[in-house]
């Protein structure tokens, strides 16, 4: 099939990418120039494994084409997908300023047949609202289907080739047909829908995740003030298949540019048709507080942080991305920057990122060693694979004082019993304080 894919971020180009990848020819459009010269060179944009390896293949196979005319990308293709970014509004809804661009730069080129699929995450009511603004420009009946995207950072392109479900919310039967059609080689479930269920089940199922996280986090707050232990109740609540094991680790929070924005445009949502969705706000204001427990643990361990150095290893808000937005190491770095810490910060690709959202109130290092050397404390933000296998005992004795508080419960703890010395705090277990105090 001959498809077009409106927008290059995260859920465009992978969706883009993984369409040629099963055999469609597709062309991607965006409207930053320098973003599709380097698209073109087979450069990717974000950082995200697999996904460069697949650009090169499909482009040069030629399956795969990027441009920033519309007029080429869009004409002629049997499916445009719109892929553009919904960002939050400072009330907390959504932003459909490029949504609505993006359907009045197709309006032209769509002919009799053509399907508009709108993959963004968007609030109820907006599949409905950008069919009336493509048909009022273009004089004819737009084929509309809702399309939402589950794919997460870091995993995109396996999560787009192995979904759990494909939803397509529809009007016109044909349009839904034509939509699974080009998804059949993924063979993945399909649910068919209405278009105001399938935008409900997208913020649903991310609100529903959030709030599973900050539910695991006030446990394992729970969990350290009676004597239990997170991971030990998750692993039990787990096993319980309603439950499942999935989304219960115990952390400072959960980040990234959809949970927080989604939750807060669902209860958005709820406020607008009159519906109290208390659960939301406390799942919100429950994160905000898990992005502070590491700097209350060390307040509480050190009485004060004015002058201290603390390493923080990871900033990314989860591994395996470079993506800064809602990371919990900007509020942490804050706190301690705004108590008088001293902050000395690695991450293994997240640092030119992370420069531009916290800037020079911290120091970057190129190393763990860099991190740790001479430092009061060391936090684990992020839980790269990396920081899980490090020579504890060796790092430990590099430090002022061998003190770890974990935000990711990331280390084994065999390995910090073998340290002769080390003062270990993870979330919502009990601290190991080993070797003589
Ligand atoms: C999420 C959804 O998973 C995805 O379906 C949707 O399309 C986009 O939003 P993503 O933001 O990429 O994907 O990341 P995800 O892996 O879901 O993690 C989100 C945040 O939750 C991270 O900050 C992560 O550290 C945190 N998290 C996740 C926890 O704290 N505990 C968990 O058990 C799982």
């Amino acid at each position: 099939m001959k498809i077009a894919v409106l927008g290059t971020g995260y859920v465009g180009l992978s969706t883009g990418v993984c369409l040629s990848e099963i055999g469609h020819q597709v062309t991607c459009i965006d409207i930053d120039d320098q973003k599709i010269s380097r698209l073109q060179q087979g450069i990717s944009p974000i950082y995200e494994p697999g996904l460069e390896t697949l650009l090169v293949k499909n482009t040069g196979a030629g399956r795969l084409i990027f441009t920033t005319s519309h007029k080429d990308g869009v004409e002629g293709a049997e499916i445009i997908i719109i892929a553009v970014g919904t960002p939050q509004r400072p009330d907390g809804g959504a932003d459909l300023s490029y949504l609505e661009q993006a359907a009045k730069d197709i309006s032209g080129h769509i002919e009799k047949g053509t399907i508009v699929v709108i993959k963004s995450t968007v609030p109820v009511g907006t599949n409905e609202y950008i069919k009336k603004i493509i048909e009022e420009k273009c004089n004819k009946e737009v084929m509309m289907v809702s399309n939402p995207e589950f794919l997460r950072q870091g995993s995109a392109i396996h999560d787009t080739m192995n979904a759990d479900r494909i939803i397509i919310g529809f009007e016109n039967k044909e349009a839904a047909e034509k939509v699974q059609e080009m998804y059949r080689p993924l063979q993945v479930p399909v649910i068919f829908t209405g278009f105001r269920s399938s935008e409900m089940i997208k913020y649903a199922s991310n609100a529903f995740l959030a709030t599973k996280i900050s539910f695991i986090n006030e446990i394992a707050n729970l969990c350290e003030a009676v004597g239990a232990d997170v991971e030990d109740v998750a692993k039990g609540m787990g096993k319980d298949k309603r439950i499942g094991e999935a989304f219960l680790q115990a952390g400072i929070g959960y980040g990234g540019s959809c949970f927080p924005k989604d939750v807060k445009a669902l209860l958005h949502t709820a406020g607008r048709y009159g519906v109290n969705f208390s659960m939301l706000k406390e799942t919100i204001s429950i994160n905000d507080f898990q992005k502070e427990v590491l700097v209350k643990k060390a307040i509480k361990r050190f009485g004060e942080l004015k002058g201290k150095k603390i390493g923080i290893l990871g900033l990314p808000f989860k591994p395996e991305t470079d993506d800064m937005r809602e990371a919990p190491s900007i509020n942490i770095a804050q706190s301690l920057t705004n108590l008088g810490a001293e902050v000395v910060a690695y991450d293994p690709v997240g640092t030119e990122q992370a420069k531009k959202i916290i800037g020079d109130t911290i120091q970057y290092v190129s190393s763990v060693f860099d991190a740790v050397l001479g430092a009061d404390a060391l936090f684990i933000v992020t839980e790269w694979k990396e920081f899980t296998q490090l020579d504890l005992a060796s790092l430990m004795k590099k430090m002022k004082y061998p003190i770890i508080f974990d935000g990711r419960n990331c280390l084994e703890e065999d390995r910090i019993r073998q340290c002769e010395k080390i003062e270990y705090y993870p979330i919502g277990k009990q601290s190991i304080l080993s070797g003589e105090y």
